[in-house]
């Protein structure tokens, strides 16, 4: 008989067909209290979980007693308590590799856009405003040649410092917990502690993951470190700048602009950030591409297939529970 799996998030048709093959699969909407009243009885079978969005915590491990592994379209997995599934020995996979390029796409193009005004002066000339040359009140500030920091040089931070460097002459500062040689013999990258890049960065570039370390890393104090022709950026998580503090930050001229990805809140219908002119807001569009999302959901269901048949080689967050 085929293990009993929990899909929570649509997958393209042949992805589907190949998750069929190997598993009894019950589709389910989300994983909200509805959703997991509706289907308890499927869930109280399931061995595998697979999709993303949605908190997978001990209570919804205490109703999924015979879970073995869960696999997530991200490479984010800040929604599962990790601790609760190291206890149950239930293995966590995830994306990390496929999405990298196209993040990095992504964080550039809020650089670009933040400092070019891109997104602003497309609603102002689409709003029939442009009806003279512009003047210095449409200006935008430079990208090449400016100094740009990351905060969290991992795969994503290397791909951005990557863009950086060879495609805008940019200098690379860079904050992590460890020395990136690579980075450094590859980009120039120059690691520095976090007030330092704070200081020196024309634009701040966030890619780290939500953990209770990230948590609020950016808050008042931080944003008054930074220059007042500063940008920050953020495609990490939301949770890791205190929004609120951004939000008074940008009001007051403490930061010039803002572009990001992510938000305290997802998604997000109404905020005081929407009314700022000096503000790019996407909807976590990090990884959103065909391609990329395709490849996510392939590598998501190759992720169960191994963990369930005991073939496990990479994209595990918790290897050690198999020790
Ligand atoms: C992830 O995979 O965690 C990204 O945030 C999706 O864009």
């Amino acid at each position: 008989m085929k293990p009993s799996v929990i899909l929570y998030k649509s997958l393209p048709d042949d992805l589907r067909a190949r998750l069929d093959a190997h598993f009894s699969v019950t589709e389910i909407k989300d994983l909200s209290p509805e959703s997991q009243q509706q289907h308890a009885a499927a869930l109280a079978q399931a061995e595998g979980l697979i999709g993303s969005g949605g908190k997978v915590d001990g209570e919804l491990l205490a109703k999924m007693p015979k879970l073995r592994a869960c696999s997530t379209v991200s490479v984010g997995y800040d929604n599962f308590d990790v601790e609760a599934l190291n206890q149950r020995h239930v293995l966590l996979m995830h994306t990390p590799t496929v999405l990298t390029e196209t993040v990095a796409d992504t964080m550039m193009a809020l650089v670009l856009s933040s400092a070019r005004r891109v997104t602003e002066l497309d609603a102002w000339v689409k709003a029939g405003q442009w009806n003279k040359s512009i003047g210095p009140d449409k200006f935008g500030i430079d990208v090449h040649h400016k100094t740009l920091g990351i905060l969290g040089m991992g795969r994503i931070g290397m791909a951005l410092a990557q863009r950086a460097h060879f495609g805008f002459g940019m200098k690379v500062l860079y904050n992590a917990r460890r020395e990136h040689e690579e980075a450094q013999s590859r980009f120039g990258a120059q690691r520095c502690d976090l007030e330092t890049l704070l200081k020196e960065s024309d634009f701040v570039c966030i890619s780290l993951p939500l953990t209770e370390q990230t948590h609020h890393l950016i808050g008042a104090e931080q944003l008054k470190l930074m220059k007042p022709s500063a940008i920050l950026i953020n495609a990490g998580r939301g949770p890791v700048v205190d929004e609120e503090a951004l939000i008074a930050a940008l009001k007051e001229g403490t930061i010039h602009a803002a572009g990001l990805d992510v938000f305290e809140q997802e998604p997000l219908t109404e905020s005081p950030l929407f009314s700022l002119p000096n503000v790019v807001a996407l909807p976590h569009i990090g990884s959103a591409t065909h391609e990329t999302r395709y490849g996510m959901a392939q590598d998501a269901v190759d992720n169960l297939i191994a963990a369930l048949t005991g073939k496990v080689e990479k994209n595990c967050v918790n290897p050690d529970i198999l020790k």
